[in-house]
C-alpha cells in the first residue's frame, strides 16, 4: 500500500518525538503493508512553523536511520499545510511542497482547522485549481461543521477536491460517529484515498491493514485497490499513471 499522509519525521511536529520513536513507526508502517510512506509534517502557522528546507533536513536524516536499521519502507516527502490566510504568498512564493501530480495539477494536502470550514474556502479551492493546485483535504469525516452538516462533504467534491478519508475511522478509532460517515463516504464513493495520518505507535498507530480489510469488505477488493495503492501511487508517481 502506498500511504500519502504521517507524522514521522521526528521532533518538528505532533508526531514522533525522537528518531527511535519514529523508526518504532516505521516498523509499524512496514509490518501494516505499506511499502511507501509520505511523510508530511504540520505546517501550521503559528504552532508548527515548518519550511520546505526543514522537513527536507528531517527527511534525508530519517531515510539514513531506516536505512541503517534495514527497514524495509520507501519514504517521501511534502506537508500537511493547514489553510490559513497565507497560503496564497507561501504558493507564490513557492514555499509549500506537494505529494505530486494527478491529472496535470500539483497535488497539495491541505487541512481544514478540526473545529468548523472556514469562510472563503470556495474561493481559495478556485484560486488554487486555477493555477494548477489540486487540494486534497485531509480527514473531511473529522470535522466538526461537517458531522453537523455533511453535505458539505458533497460541497468540497463540488469544489473541485479530492478527499483523503483516515484508515482509523474505518476500524473505530476516533468513535462511531467518525466511522458511520466514513462509510457513508465510501457508499457514495465520495473518497479518493485512505491514508493513515500516523502520529505514534499506540495512540494514532498505522491503521493501514485493518482499514483494508473493512473496506474490502464493505466494497469490494477493486475498490480498497484503487483507495489505498492505485490512486496515491499514481499521486506519488510510484505507480505510472494509465
Ligand atoms: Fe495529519
Amino acid at each position: 500500500m502506498i500511504d500519502v499522509h504521517s507524522h514521522i519525521i521526528p521532533g518538528i511536529d505532533d508526531g514522533a518525538r525522537d528518531m527511535e520513536m519514529a523508526l518504532d513507526m516505521a516498523r509499524q508502517t512496514a509490518a501494516a503493508g505499506v511499502t511507501h510512506l509520505v511523510c508530511t509534517p504540520h505546517m501550521h502557522w503559528g504552532t508548527f512553523d515548518n519550511t520546505i528546507e526543514m522537513i527536507e533536513q528531517g527527511y534525508r536524516d530519517l531515510v539514513a536511520a531506516v536505512k541503517a536499521e534495514g527497514i524495509n519502507l520507501e519514504l517521501l516527502w511534502a506537508g500537511e499545510i493547514r489553510i490559513n490566510e497565507m497560503v496564497p504568498a507561501w504558493f507564490k512564493q513557492d514555499k509549500l511542497p506537494y505529494l505530486g501530480q494527478y491529472k496535470g495539477k500539483k497535488v497539495m494536502l491541505l487541512e481544514m482547522p478540526h473545529s468548523n470550514m472556514p469562510a472563503g474556502l470556495d474561493q481559495l479551492f478556485r484560486w488554487l485549481l486555477s493555477a494548477g493546485v489540486q487540494p486534497l483535504v485531509p480527514h473531511p469525516e473529522r470535522n466538526r461543521d461537517i458531522w453537523k452538516r455533511p453535505e458539505k462533504i458533497q460541497w468540497l467534491r463540488n469544489q473541485g477536491c479530492l478527499l483523503q478519508v483516515t484508515a482509523g475511522a474505518f476500524i473505530g478509532r476516533f468513535g462511531d460517529h467518525v466511522q458511520e460517515i466514513a462509510e457513508s463516504m465510501l457508499n457514495n464513493n465520495q473518497i479518493d484515498v485512505v491514508a493513515s495520518d500516523t502520529h505514534d505507535i499506540k495512540r494514532r498507530p498505522n491503521d493501514m491493514a485493518e482499514a483494508f480489510e473493512v473496506v474490502s469488505k464493505l466494497a469490494g477488493a477493486d475498490k480498497a485497490e484503487q483507495l489505498f495503492r492505485t490512486t496515491p501511487g499514481i499521486i506519488t508517481g510510484v505507480i505510472e499513471a494509465p
